[in-house]
């Protein structure tokens, strides 16, 4: 059994059981409630998780008087979405708690490692410090050890929607798929009011025993996906509705791997906003497209009742080209369903949200090219024998990533434009931390956003080109592949703004 099917039949819930290698007593177990089960023929342990429940949200953490203070503890044993499931998440939960605050506050964790392995954080998407205590990469938090974090978010930091997850480099993609995620959300004024504002937070995990399950070279050189694709660490969760509502959905590809098509049954998109920017116009799409990192709120405006799948189809990837290497993706699965209750109405009016920054219009005072690495065989520098697997090397420019090396010097007031290109055979995710890119152009003549953005998809064989204003916040980062299995392998550089 696979988990291909056509859209218009996405798998069934006994067949996404099917998937955990589970049986039929799986499947009446899975139908009262959630179970934990003994597999014998892969001596794994899998949480059957429910599905038609309905949608719960992320327990919410908001800032007071300028601060939120919280205590996160990395840990195994969490539960997904309240129940008990061998993942593992923040504070006994995946996704961890929902993070928000306002410009000018002070965000302070205490971020405690219950895990067997280094861990840190990572405010991905925020304007603020990569220095100190602040959002820095380099940490690691061995086990049993806490970190205390004070994140300044700047006085002007646009509202959005934005996330965290750990960053400890070759241990990423092993947290993320195990459930470590959250959303953290920016808000300011008063926006124009909706019946609801939900967090959707998309995950896909493969729960082995204790935790992520084991792999192979091969898969990672693809990029791991989980078996089950999760939102709010729910299963095909419902998300009610009253028809003539106006809902605000903030979707976050939190998977490691997968770039998804997301797309509701009967009902445009209106896409307001992509990696937390609030974009100068409002578009109805028929399809939102997220790589892994990318976020974009829509509204949604049921008119009548019924029942109305969102689906995810995830783009295929190829490591090897046409020549072999296994081939991932390429299914169209049920995320949630959205379920319209109330007599047919009129569509509630769009409402308009106040853009956000626009994308800097400074001379243009440099350029560089960047050239994602990834193949067999060796020349890469230490920090390459990551969880890649031998003779494979993932990089940049030819060289795998070392945290003690800086791979890029800007001056702090440069306005660059980097043309980041990619000769393999796969597309990937090219991130940048702390300073968003306007993205010009890309090989594929995909529609730019207008807005700046922290993730960009790079075409196999192609390239994109971005306008990168570097004019704020000081200090020493990373950019890299957000297909965490390349990153952990290497596919990561050092960037130092001074
Ligand atoms: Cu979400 Cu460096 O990443
Ligand atoms: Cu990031
Ligand atoms: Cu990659």
């Amino acid at each position: 059994m696979t988990g291909r099917s056509a859209p218009r039949h996405p798998i069934s819930r006994r067949q996404a059981l099917g998937l955990l290698g589970l049986g039929a007593a799986a499947v009446t177990a899975g139908a009262t409630g959630w179970a934990t089960l003994g597999v014998s023929d892969t001596t794994r342990t899998a949480s059957v998780l429910p599905s038609g429940e309905p949608l719960g949200l992320p327990p919410e953490l908001a800032s007071r008087q300028g601060q939120l203070a919280v205590d996160l503890t990395a840990a195994p044993g969490a539960s997904l979405a309240g129940r008990p499931a061998s993942a593992w998440g923040y504070n006994g939960s995946s996704p961890g708690p929902t993070l928000r605050l306002r410009p000018g506050d002070e965000l302070a964790v205490r971020l405690r490692n219950g895990l067997d392995q280094p861990t840190n954080l990572h405010t991905h998407g925020l304007r603020v410090s990569p220095e100190g205590n602040s959002d820095n990469p380099f940490i690691h938090i061995a086990p049993g050890e806490t970190f205390d974090y004070r994140i300044a978010i700047p006085d002007g930091h646009p509202p959005g929607t934005f996330w965290y997850h750990p960053h400890a480099h070759g241990y990423v993609a092993d947290q993320l798929l195990a459930g470590l995620a959250g959303a953290l959300i920016v808000d300011d004024a008063p926006e124009p009011a909706v019946s609801a504002d939900r967090v959707l937070l998309i995950t896909d995990t493969t729960l082995g025993a204790g935790g992520p399950a084991a792999t192979d070279p091969a898969t990672r050189m693809v990029g791991r996906q989980g078996e089950l694709l999760l939102l709010n660490g729910l299963h095909r969760p419902v998300i009610p509705a009253a028809s003539g509502e106006l809902q605000r959905w903030r979707l976050i590809n939190a998977t490691t791997s997968r770039t998804l098509n997301l797309h509701l049954d009967a009902h445009p998109l209106t896409r307001i906003a992509f990696d937390g920017i609030t974009l100068p116009t409002a578009t109805g799409v028929d399809t939102v497209r997220l790589a892994p990192g990318n976020r974009a709120d829509v509204l949604v405006r049921p008119d009548r009742p019924g029942t109305f799948p969102l689906t995810a189809s995830t783009e295929p990837r190829r490591a090897m080209g046409m020549m072999g290497g296994p081939a991932v993706g390429g299914e169209t699965e049920v995320l949630a369903t959205l379920t319209t209750s109330g007599p047919a109405r009129a569509p509630s009016a769009l409402p308009t949200f106040p853009p956000g920054p626009a994308p800097d219009a400074g001379a243009t005072t440099g350029a560089r090219r960047l050239t994602f690495t990834m193949g067999m065989g060796g020349g890469m520098g230490p920090g390459g024998t990551g969880s890649g697997g031998q003779g494979m090397s993932f990089g940049f420019d030819g060289r795998a990533y070392d945290p003690v090396r800086t791979d890029q010097t800007v001056a702090l007031g440069a306005v660059e434009e980097w043309t980041v290109s990619n000769p393999t055979p796969m597309a990937h995710p090219f991130h940048l931390h702390v300073w968003p890119f306007e993205v010009l152009a890309d090989s594929a003549g995909t529609p730019t956003t207008g807005a700046p953005q922290d993730v960009v998809l790079v075409p196999a064989g192609g390239w994109v080109r971005l306008r990168i204003p570097f004019t704020v916040l000081p200090g020493r980062s990373v950019y890299h592949c957000h297909i965490l299995d390349h990153e952990d392998a290497g596919m990561m550089a050092s960037i130092a703004v001074r």
